[in-house]
């Protein structure tokens, strides 16, 4: 066994099967041991040779090839974790029934690590009330089905039931190998509203003031609570190029006025809010309607600055009873104290429920795929979050949210 784990990677025979390439690369490129196992209609799609080339192994689609390795049983036995890519709704009915009449279904019969399909159908088979009793059943026996997402289908067409993006894969697959229990469906019914990104604050028609916020925590929070059964709406400002996370509402916005309105109208019937985004505490008095040119005189413009809101506090004031609001903070010691010193002022003051504090001191928070900090309550945890990816402290986040949600439950 490589030590970043041996994934099997099912591949279900609809268009999307080119995009499983994509997938199979991905993995590879990051350390991945893959066995790709295509159904027979994949091969339509397809062609074996690619599969064997980008994944190092030969591709077999039946139980009657390499019969002495008893392969039918072996390649499940032995996986970290089997991922159907592009799951159609003919593989998850007869995943969803138990059939083993080629090795990909056998694999899902023998395999004892965590299952993943990935969905991609056209919309009226995956809303069919077969593929959806399908999906109930499979995720009541703890594999993880994901949401599609919406948007351009094969032909003309557009709705709901695309695959998700290649590298949203990618780091489902990462996420469950290093933390095989990360996706409960214990976010069911919950409404929850994430905000991403950096605010930009206009000066004039082409300058703006920004902060170097790329939006990837915010999106891998709201990717995991999609994953886990939330209902997700995600309010980004401005983000590095990434991928929408599949199944959540985005609404893209500009400026801090723009996430405050869009953040406060979502969060009114929510159950959860995660405030991730870096809003901006200022912006531009005024902003210039020309753009603001050089003068002879050699002299820089003065700019005046004014208070944004404090979307977090405007929140705190407003919160609807049981409503869990999540803060975060990127702090820098100073003489008055170190980090958690002033997280834990700043949990305080901002009054939310559990604040996600970042050392900016340590780097990493900002542009990268890793993160690592401490999560504090308004209780009085304060828990490491170990360095890992942002998809990892997304679901430390959940963990938490979901302890807090469900400790309200029981007291009600
Ligand atoms: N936040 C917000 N509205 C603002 C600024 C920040 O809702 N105008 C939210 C952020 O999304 C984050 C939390 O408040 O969840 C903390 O952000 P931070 O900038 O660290 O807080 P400030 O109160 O601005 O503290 P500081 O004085 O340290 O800048």
């Amino acid at each position: 066994m490589t030590a970043r784990g041996r994934v099997v990677l099912g591949v279900g025979g609809g268009i999307a099967a080119y995009k499983a390439c994509e997938v199979l690369r991905g993995l590879t490129e990051s350390g991945h041991d893959v066995r790709v196992v295509p159904t027979e209609a994949a091969l339509r799609f397809v062609g074996a040779a690619t599969f064997e080339a980008l994944s190092g192994h030969p591709v077999d689609t039946g139980v009657f090839t390499r019969v002495p390795e008893v392969q039918h049983v072996r390649v499940g036995q032995e996986a970290d974790l089997v991922l159907v890519v592009p799951a159609t709704a003919d593989l998850l009915a007869r995943a969803a029934h138990g059939l083993a009449d080629d090795l990909l279904t056998s694999t899902l019969l023998t395999a004892r690590c965590p299952v993943a399909f990935v969905p991609a159908m056209h919309t009226e088979m995956w809303e069919h009330p077969a593929t959806r009793d399908n999906v109930a059943l499979l995720r009541s026996r703890g594999a993880v089905v994901t949401e599609p997402d919406a948007g351009r289908l094969t032909g003309a067409d557009t709705g709901r039931g695309r695959l998700a993006d290649p590298r949203e894969i990618v780091d489902l697959a990462r996420l469950l190998l290093a933390r095989p229990g990360a996706l409960p469906r214990d976010l069911e019914g919950l409404r929850v509203v994430v905000s991403a990104g950096g605010t930009r604050e206009p000066l004039d028609p082409v300058r703006y003031l920004g902060n170097r916020s790329s939006g990837k925590q915010g999106y891998a929070l709201a990717r995991v609570a999609a994953q886990r059964g939330a209902e997700v709406t995600l309010v980004a400002a401005h983000t590095v190029d990434l991928p929408a996370p599949a199944g959540a509402d985005l609404v893209p916005v500009s400026t801090a006025e723009q996430l405050r309105r869009a953040v406060s109208e979502a969060a009114v019937d929510a159950d959860v809010v995660v405030m991730a985004a870096a809003v901006a505490d200022f912006r531009p008095a005024t902003a210039a309607e020309h753009k603001i040119k050089k003068t002879a005189d050699g002299a820089a413009p003065v700019v005046e600055l004014e208070r944004n809101p404090d979307v977090l506090a405007e929140l705190v004031e407003r919160r609807r009873a049981g409503q869990v609001l999540v803060g975060f903070a990127a702090e820098t010691g100073d003489e008055h104290g170190d980090v958690l010193h002033h997280g834990r002022a700043k949990l305080k003051r901002k009054g939310c429920d559990l604040l996600v504090l970042n050392a900016v001191t340590e780097g990493g928070a900002f542009e990268g795929d890793d993160n690592t900090g401490w999560l504090l309550s308004s209780d009085g945890l304060e828990r490491p979050i170990p360095p890992g990816r942002k998809s990892a402290l997304a679901t430390a986040v959940w963990d938490a949210v979901a302890d807090v949600v469900r400790g309200r439950r029981e007291r009600q």
